[in-house]
């Protein structure tokens, strides 16, 4: 019997008929051009997203252009022809199509407005209290963007009412002090809201869906909660809205806003279904919703009406059509590592996902996937993620592909990765990896190194390197003892430490997660190096925030500044400490995780005797998943 009937039911929100319960939500590209037009690759990205989903919901979009760059824009009817042609490409591929609809980004825009004259919890930008002629004139220019998305022809308009932007901002009591009829109880703290609600409803008339998307709990003490949201919701629904899209986190609370790895499966259906149960009209919920049989369990149990599945379908734009083919177990799930959020933020480049690469290229990988023009002899020359990668896709461009791995699995790094806990998610992608190469026709052999001299032995058209990295170690006296071990011993198992003294020396991401690590494990840990900050590579602030906490939760001590680390003894580590002054630190054991360096064994003579050869990954530069599934991709692709 087909697992997924819920999934698949039909459902309605307001007139608007949807085949089923699957929702791609508002995920913002930076693919429109800068001044906020269409592009033929945000059609793309979307066309392959489209396929099997109920709705999608086009990315938040503005009224006016001014400081979105590579946004949407709605501002005058010159923008209609790149909309109607994203409209029909996405009718074809048979789902429905809305288009979510911003009013400003509150404190977090470039003229920067707020409800109150607060500082903004992370930037400490504080907004102009905004007064009634700001909001005359963000409601003029949000109903006549509201009339264009009708006039484009979207079946629907998502009004955006979260993420810390201004409409959530006015609903928050963290952010909403105002003394007059904006501000007060949670009714007035909506008023804002439902001037949006009321000026979309006039432009775009009866019968045509309005969903708001509704930043439903501000997930710390004193903020907006889900008696809020109930009473809220109430309101929309008086107010002619057809169905809110929950969603939870603010600025205060960010890792909520797109849930980081540490964070359950599915961890805004406690609010959801809370709302649910208080309303007439349906409901949809997002966050971690990646894994159709979550999905279908959160249906049944009545916590939602639709699901949005956002990172989901960024990760494997096939997701649904897996699902209906019976083949869920193939799906290559999002590890919420939030390498998508963190281009967003730092760049105003396409976004990109770590176990996607095809990401905002899909024309050129279909075209390449179609096939290579000859078939070739292909040796990929290490198992981790950037050689699986290669293999995979060298094999299904119908080249005869051997993979040698010198351990006895594959997978490289990725068994590590995933075994700190909060970071199970990052597995699923390991076993994908597994799954796809057991099924094509690489020949994998393990426990097979290529050694320098032999890369021509097999006599291989092309060869792709993607050996890896090697552990960096500092050598000072007493590196050799016994009480000294790496940290991939540490995550291997091979070293199981418990109620034990330990010092782990290095505190980047590696350091940090070992330390957690081994303090939930019971032991004492000290964690030092010579810088002033732990994690100082997390770029994204949500996850740098979290790790930092997890740290301090399980009282890892965090020894800051070490100016040299002088010698490893038998009862622990002797070092200058920040202010200059010499300490020993007793431990049973000292972990290192001093970073790592490429390993690239091979000459430079050896590598240009191969007529085609290329490198990816951590072989290169040591980085991050991302960067090695890519470049194992493109060596692939270019084969
Ligand atoms: C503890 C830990 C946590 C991490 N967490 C994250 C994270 O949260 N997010 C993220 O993006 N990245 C993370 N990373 C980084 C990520 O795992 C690496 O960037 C990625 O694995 C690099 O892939 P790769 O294929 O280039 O190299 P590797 O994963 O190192 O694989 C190289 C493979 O080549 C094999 N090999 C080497 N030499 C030879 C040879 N001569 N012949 C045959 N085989 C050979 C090795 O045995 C190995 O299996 C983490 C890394 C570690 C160690
Ligand atoms: C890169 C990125 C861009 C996003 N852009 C938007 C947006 O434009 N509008 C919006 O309402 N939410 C946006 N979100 C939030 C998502 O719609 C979604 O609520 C969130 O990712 C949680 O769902 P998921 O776990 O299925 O990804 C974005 C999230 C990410 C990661």
């Amino acid at each position: 019997m087909f697992q997924f009937g819920k999934l698949f039911e039909p459902g309605r929100i307001g007139t608007l008929e949807l085949k089923n319960r699957i929702i791609f939500p508002p995920m913002a590209t930076h693919m429109a051009t800068l001044e906020g037009d269409v592009t033929d690759q945000l059609v793309n990205y979307y066309i392959e997203r489209a396929r099997g989903v109920g709705l999608v919901v086009i990315e938040g979009s503005f009224p006016s252009p001014v400081g979105h760059p590579k946004r949407i824009a709605l501002d005058h009817d010159g923008r209609l022809a790149g909309l109607q042609r994203l409209v029909r490409a996405l009718h074809q591929e048979g789902a429905k199509v809305m288009i979510e609809v911003n009013t400003h980004m509150g404190r977090q825009d470039q003229n920067p407005l707020s409800p109150s004259d607060l500082p903004h919890p992370i930037t400490g930008k504080r907004g102009k209290p905004v007064d009634a002629a700001d909001i005359e004139r963000m409601l003029k220019e949000y109903g006549d963007a509201a009339k264009r998305v009708k006039k484009a022809g979207f079946d629907g308009i998502m009004i955006h009412g979260g993420t810390g932007y201004l409409v959530a901002e006015f609903l928050s009591p963290l952010v909403n002090k105002r003394t007059d009829e904006y501000g007060g109880d949670v009714r007035r703290r909506a008023r804002f809201a439902l001037d949006v609600i009321d000026v979309t409803r006039k432009s775009v008339g009866a019968g045509y869906p309005v969903v708001f998307r509704l930043m439903a709990h501000d997930r710390v003490p004193g903020g907006f909660d889900t008696d809020d949201a109930i009473v809220t919701c109430k309101l929309f629904q008086d107010h002619g809205v057809d169905a809110v899209d929950i969603i939870t986190g603010s600025a205060v609370s960010h890792e909520w806003t797109a849930p980081y790895m540490y964070l359950p499966a599915g961890c805004n259906t406690d609010v959801s279904g809370a709302v649910r149960k208080e309303v007439s009209m349906p409901i949809a919920v997002a966050g971690k919703i990646n894994d159709p049989v979550l999905a279908e369990q959160i249906l049944r149990e009545g916590m939602t009406d639709f699901v949005d599945i956002g990172r989901g379908l960024l990760a494997d734009p096939n997701f649904v059509v897996k699902t209906i083919e019976g083949k869920a177990g193939k799906i290559r799930k999002c590890l919420a590592c939030l390498r998508c959020a963190e281009q967003y933020l730092f760049s105003r480049d396409p976004v990109v996902c770590a176990v996607n690469p095809a990401v905002g290229k899909e024309k050129e990988y279909a075209s390449a996937l179609k096939g290579a023009v000859k078939r070739k002899k292909v040796l990929v020359v290490g198992g981790g993620p950037a050689g699986m990668e290669a293999a995979i896709l060298a094999d299904r461009r119908g080249h005869d592909v051997m993979l040698w791995e010198r351990s006895d699995r594959l997978g490289g790094n990725l068994n590590l990765a995933p075994v700190p806990s909060g970071k199970s998610d990052m597995k699923s992608f390991l076993d994908y990896l597994n799954k796809e190469l057991q099924e094509s026709g690489v020949k994998v052999t393990l426990r097979k190194k290529a050694s320098p001299g032999q890369l021509t032995d097999a006599a291989p058209d092309a060869v792709v390197l993607a050996t890896g990295s090697r552990p960096f170690v500092v050598d000072i006296p007493g590196m050799g003892r016994e009480n000294v071990v790496g940290f991939s011993e540490v995550l291997s198992g091979e070293k199981d430490f418990r109620d034990e003294k330990i010092v782990v020396w290095g505190a980047g991401f590696v350091g940090c997660e070992v330390a957690y690590f081994l303090a939930e494990k019971g032991n004492d840990v000290t964690l030092i190096f010579p810088e002033s900050e732990p994690a100082p590579e997390v770029a994204y602030p949500d996850n740098r925030k979290i790790l930092l906490r997890k740290l301090e939760e399980n009282r890892v001590r965090i020894e800051v500044g070490i100016k040299e680390f002088k010698e490893i003894r038998s009862g622990g580590i002797a070092l200058v400490d920040k202010e200059g002054k010499d300490v020993f630190f007793e431990a049973d054991h000292i972990v290192l995780a001093t970073g790592a360096r490429p390993l690239n064994e091979f000459t430079p003579a050896e590598k240009q005797g191969i007529s085609e050869l290329y490198e990816a990954g951590d072989c290169v530069e040591v980085r991050r998943l991302l960067e090695a599934v890519r470049e194992g991709a493109e060596a692939a692709l270019k084969l």
